[in-house]
């Protein structure tokens, strides 16, 4: 059932080529470049109508939303906002019919996402479900679904659930672009184009990356703390990889945007203290970098995940692993493999159950 690996988790980090390709496959028609999603059900004037889409979601699927509002922001221009489901029910919620809320969930049963859907849609919200299981709670609710085909997870650790849900909601993104009018045809056949080849990329990535993955924490699985930054679209991974990290190796770990460093965590920071970096060649890598600088100075034990052939990153530490250059758009959904790999190595290394951490459940179904 393992198919021959060590643990689900690390079955599912190799599925995730597939899972990407099965997501995306049949919803980019290859001569219009025009995105398919038949479960959507939004017309063309419920769609016109929204101006402002929010994003709700828990834990590894709210970090899938904070990427989702970079690309949607950014190439259909509405306005996006993006909450924690156990926030999003009990504050005050500006909402009405103009207003397209986005629910992220794999399992679809999610308590507290579930309730703060029923909420958005008593407020005259339409409804659209990203998700993993067919049939789940949220969908039957929805007004829409928006399938991710990443297959069962078993791993209670999310991993192609996660990247399959960025592939969607990448999708979702040039769905809307496409009608607002705001991405020509070739950008958008261009962006659908890349993202099949990511696969790909990744298929190839995988093996080696694990390798070098598992010679580098050597050095830092006993570590008692962990810091992980990145800018821009990559500052969720950070959040992510942190989770990663934290829930099934035990080790205290917390992302942060490179920028905040410097209003407090940079404190925390000693010869002890080891920070993982994202830093791909993309518009903020000079900002990335100087931020990395910055810890690099204090003596902070720092690995750096950048773009192949990028010699710089070698001169400000030893540990550097290399990930091909792919449209920096993507970059999240790349950047992913590595931080999930690191938390698999770690917790392996440690001796914990991988596929079964402590005081986690796969579904949480209580609020
Ligand atoms: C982390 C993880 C959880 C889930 C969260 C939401 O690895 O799996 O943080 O992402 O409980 O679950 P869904 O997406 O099923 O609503």
């Amino acid at each position: 059932e393992k198919g021959g690996y060590k643990h689900f988790m690390l079955k599912e980090i190799y599925e995730q080529p597939q899972a990407i390709i099965d997501t995306v496959s049949g919803r980019i028609n290859p001569e219009t470049g025009s995105i398919e999603l038949a479960e959507m059900n939004l017309s063309d004037e419920d769609l016109a109508g929204i101006d402002r889409i929010f994003l709700v979601a828990c834990g590894t699927s709210w970090h899938a939303a904070l990427v989702a509002k970079y690309w949607i922001e950014r190439w259909a221009g509405i306005p996006v906002e993006v909450d924690i489901a156990s926030e999003f029910r009990y504050r005050k919620l500006i909402i009405n019919e103009r207003v397209l809320t986005v629910a992220i969930s794999q399992s679809g049963e999610t308590a507290d996402t579930l309730a703060g859907i029923r909420l958005a849609r008593k407020l005259g919200s339409k409804i659209v479900i990203i998700c993993n299981v067919v049939g789940s709670t949220m969908t039957r609710i929805a007004d829409g679904t928006v399938y991710t085909h990443a297959g069962p997870e078993i791993g209670v650790a999310s991993t192609k659930a996660f990247t399959s849900q960025l592939a969607a909601l990448f999708l979702f993104t040039l769905f809307l672009a496409e009608k607002r009018g705001t991405m020509a045809v070739e950008k958008r056949l261009e962006l659908g184009r890349d993202l099949i080849h990511l696969a790909a990329v990744i298929g190839k990535l995988l093996p080696v990356l694990q390798g070098e993955i598992q010679e580098l924490i050597e050095n830092y699985y006993d570590s008692r703390d962990f810091l992980f930054v990145g800018r821009g679209l990559n500052f969720p991974i950070a959040l992510e990889g942190a989770l990663k990290l934290k829930e099934i190796s035990y080790i205290h770990a917390e992302g942060y945007a490179s920028g905040e460093l410097k209003h407090g965590p940079i404190a925390l920071i000693d010869k002890d203290m080891p920070i993982l970096g994202l830093v791909p060649k993309d518009a903020v890598y000079q900002k990335s970098i100087s931020n990395v600088e910055e810890i690099k100075a204090r003596q902070g034990r720092l690995i750096l995940i950048g773009t192949e052939g990028d010699e710089h990153l070698k001169s400000i530490t030893d540990d550097v692993l290399y990930l091909p250059e792919v449209n920096e758009e993507l970059n999240p959904i790349l950047y992913t493999i590595p931080a999930q790999l690191l938390a698999y190595e770690i917790a392996s290394r440690r001796g914990c159950d991988v596929d079964q951490p402590r005081n986690l459940a796969k579904s949480v179904t209580v609020e």
